[in-house]
């Protein structure tokens, strides 16, 4: 089947277009592991629409021949130079995402993924796709890609193909997703552990880890919120996502913090309420203000079984008082509360974050998939 690529607009992109991206994604999640983990339509649309500290692309290969498909509609120029995809509607074989940060990381284009319609694949979609975020990479004047892949499992144990990240820990298999990433010279820096959780956690383990926790937090608040940050913790809360920045495990991952204050805060904020998704989040502060340990999970009401951990970090002069698994187990009990739907909650951890590992495990996680961290490098000026 012939094909041609074209470029999603960030504002105002056709239902069509969002909705196909949504169910590729979808379609990719079941086919790896048997359930549904994507994001949502009106989540994607909102998050991809939000380009103010990032310039987002989503590039599609759609049946057919971009003469005959767009040109009467297409707009004069895109970001991409290719065309913009029809407003009416046409049949998605694969999707590709890139992001280039404005702020921080200048030198990198980040979160890359590419999806191939499973009946659709190994005709060349996929290597077109990447052809063209490498060259937007290199327009753009980065000199770092890092990318994602995801994989059912790790590699069997004595698998002689297996690829082993540098950080020495579960190893990925030699399958279609990494075989690409490799095709396309890319050099695996990380594996990432999903683990899932069964909610709602039974209260006699939660209680059993508060009581060993609470005695060593006596001198700090605790707060649960759901939705945006309270007006006096925003000065806090910037601080703890840029220490999350720095802070998480990053391997060899050409990767520098972000910078966060308290009005990219209440604009990332404004973005996922927009979004329809929502966040539970337990902060321990002082009276000040001042933020020493935060934790979220996402909730997406249209998908309410399914949730997310997301950012969970402790500053660094609080470590090792228990007051990770204190603000975890503090919001695994508000997540029961404000959405009893949940059934699980998702989470992914660089695969060396013993720390971050070991919490989990003790509120019953346990480990199912593997994601892979890929980085590209670029010489400056290459093209
Ligand atoms: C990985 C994926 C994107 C590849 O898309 P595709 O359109 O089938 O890839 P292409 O046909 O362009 O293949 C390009 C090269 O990648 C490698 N490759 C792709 N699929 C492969 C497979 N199943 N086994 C081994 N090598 C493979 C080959 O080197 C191939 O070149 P060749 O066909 O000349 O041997 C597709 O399998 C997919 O969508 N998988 C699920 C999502 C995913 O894992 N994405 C990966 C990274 S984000």
């Amino acid at each position: 089947m012939s094909f041609y690529l074209a470029e999603v607009p960030p504002s105002d992109a056709p239902a069509w277009v969002v909705e196909s991206i949504s169910a590729l994604q979808s379609a990719c999640e079941i086919e790896l592991h048997g359930e549904d983990n994507s994001e949502s339509t009106p989540a994607l649309t909102v998050m991809y629409a939000n380009q103010t500290d990032t310039d987002k692309y989503f590039l599609v290969a759609l049946a057919g021949s971009a003469l005959l498909e767009t040109i009467p509609r297409a707009k004069s120029s895109t970001r991409s130079g290719l065309p913009e995809v029809p407003v009416e509607g046409g049949d998605m074989l694969g999707c590709a995402y890139l992001a280039f940060p404005r702020k921080d990381n200048p030198h990198l284009a980040e979160d890359g993924w590419i999806t191939v319609d499973a009946v659709h694949r190994r005709r060349g979609i996929g290597q077109a796709l990447w052809e063209h975020l490498l060259a937007l990479t290199r327009t753009q004047g980065r000199t770092s890609i890092i990318g994602y892949t995801d994989h059912a499992r790790a590699a069997e144990q004595g698998d002689p193909d297996a690829l082993q990240p540098p950080t020495g820990t579960a190893a990925l298999p030699l399958d279609a997703a990494s075989s690409f990433a490799l095709r396309c010279g890319f050099s695996l820096e990380q594996t990432e552990q999903q683990s899932s959780l069964l909610m709602p956690v039974p209260e006699d383990v939660l209680a059993g880890l508060w009581e060993a926790a609470a005695p060593l937090a006596h001198s700090y608040m605790l707060r649960g919120y759901v939705g945006p940050t309270p007006a006096d913790l925003l000065e806090g809360v910037g601080p703890m996502f840029a220490a999350l920045s720095s802070d998480a495990p990053t391997a060899g991952l050409d990767w520098h913090g972000e910078s966060w204050d308290a009005e990219r805060v209440a604009r990332h904020d404004a973005v996922i309420a927009a979004s329809g998704v929502m966040y539970n989040t337990v902060a321990l502060h002082r009276a000040t203000g001042e933020v020493v340990a935060l934790t979220q999970i996402m909730c997406d009401h249209e998908r309410p079984d399914r949730t997310f951990q997301w950012s969970t970090i402790v500053a660094s002069a609080h470590r090792g008082h228990r007051l990770g698994i204190l603000i975890k187990v503090a919001n695994l009990r508000l997540l029961a509360e404000e959405e009893p739907r949940a059934t699980s909650v998702q989470t992914w951890n660089a695969a060396e974050n013993d720390h971050m590992l070991a919490i989990n495990v003790a509120l019953g996680f346990r480990a199912s998939s593997l994601g892979g961290v890929w980085q590209r490098t670029l010489s400056p000026g290459s093209g």
